[in-house]
């Protein structure tokens, strides 16, 4: 039997063995400060700092650029490292070019309709940037906003606070959207999001992050061999749009079934008509538990090679599970590979797409005197 992550952890301590350069082995004991160090500047000389943080065996890099995840190091289950977050080494890249690569999306995680809502009687027209929709937030979302960073230790915790202040109208969007995103990594190397928002007007909102997962590292190919299941029994059917149909439609007996875990792979070139239209999987999950007051277990990604599994508990009542299908070779990763279809793939907990013109779905409707509030919490195995 392969020994597990943390009797590895364990026995690198007893040991000795300490942390170093990637592709060293793992590092049981407790977090660091967080060390900061400037990652380069933006056209108007803004400067953008890259944080890195150590807690538990796992190592993450942090851009004040989007709140960016630039790399997330986790031990396989023979204590060997990999970046299993898939992200540029430059910042021009980002700026650029980047599909949202570890992001933070807001104000709205994926599509609104036509870019259009209603609220209070008042119609809005937001920033429209994909096709005829208004995709992660419009054309300058919040992944592409540079947010103030604070680090903190907090007992065996070490993390980051990242705040960023939406004035009122930014991408169309009513009221001064304060957010304030708390990243922490745990002792047991859990990376935890904590998402929070104030409004002085009613609007909308919907935070989440943007992780491209490949298990096996960044840069080394396919994840359709990874084994995936989601604690879902519906999901949301799309237009040729990607916006929801409003339909909550049954998983059984068709590729959408991840009640039971199966390859990323083993359905996704089933002629479905919703797999035909997104090239892939690009929908919602209907997570079984829907809104909780804690985070819940709600899916788990594992790569059987290395035996890196990771684990995701959210709040939220949705999981787009994304397969990658946009990747085509044009864009060159943090290690010099080029990312190609289904290279890796994003698990976003969120509120249903296009919840604000979908009176059936989840509000995502936040006014005045409340705070929105919204946790998950990702944890690692090998
Ligand atoms: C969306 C995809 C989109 C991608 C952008 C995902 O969250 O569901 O449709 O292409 O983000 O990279």
């Amino acid at each position: 039997m392969e020994p597990s992550r943390r009797t590895v952890l364990a026995s690198a301590a007893a040991a000795g063995i300490t942390a170093g350069a990637a592709g060293g082995t793992a590092h049981a004991t407790g977090g660091r400060k967080p060390v900061k160090e400037l990652f380069g500047r933006l056209t108007d000389g803004t400067k953008v700092y890259r944080w890195s943080l150590v807690n538990g065996g796992t190592r993450m890099k942090v851009l004040s650029y989007g709140g960016v995840v630039q790399s997330l190091e986790i031990p396989d289950r023979r204590g060997r490292y990999a970046n299993v977050s898939a992200g540029f080494s430059a910042l021009d890249d980002y700026v650029a070019s980047s599909p949202y690569f570890g992001a933070l999306i807001g104000r709205y995680g994926n599509r609104i309709g036509r870019g259009r809502f209603t609220l209070d009687g008042k119609a809005y027209q937001l920033s429209v940037n994909d096709g005829e929709q208004s995709l992660h937030g419009g054309a300058q979302g919040f992944d592409k906003r540079v947010w103030d960073v604070e680090p903190f230790t907090a007992g065996s915790d070490v993390g980051l606070v990242l705040y960023y202040t939406s004035v009122d109208g930014e991408m169309g969007y009513p009221g001064t959207l304060r957010a304030k995103v708390t990243y922490t990594l745990t002792r047991r190397g859990e990376w935890r999001v904590d998402y929070e928002a104030t409004t002085d007007k009613a609007t909308v909102v919907n935070l989440t992050s943007h992780v491209y997962w490949n298990l096996a590292g960044e840069g080394s190919g396919t994840v359709e061999d990874h084994e995936l299941s989601i604690a879902a029994s519906r999901y949301t059917p799309t237009d040729a749009g990607l916006i929801p149909t409003g339909e909550l439609a049954g998983v059984a007996g068709t590729p959408f079934d991840f009640r039971r875990v199966k390859p990323v792979g083993r359905d996704i070139r089933d002629d479905h008509p919703q797999l035909v239209t997104a090239k892939g999987f690009d929908h919602n999950w209907v997570l079984d538990k829907g809104v909780t007051e804690r985070p819940g277990h709600v899916a788990t990604l594992r790569d059987p090679a290395s035996g890196r599994t990771l684990r995701i508990a959210t709040d939220q009542p949705g999981l787009q599970f994304y397969s990658g299908n946009f990747l085509d070779g044009t864009l060159t990763g943090t290690g010099g590979t080029l990312y190609r279809q289904g290279d890796a793939l994003c698990l976003e907990t969120q509120h249903f797409p296009d919840s604000p013109n979908q009176p059936s779905f989840p509000s995502t409707v936040l006014r005045p005197g409340e705070t929105y509030r919204t946790s998950t919490v990702h944890s690692f195995d090998a």
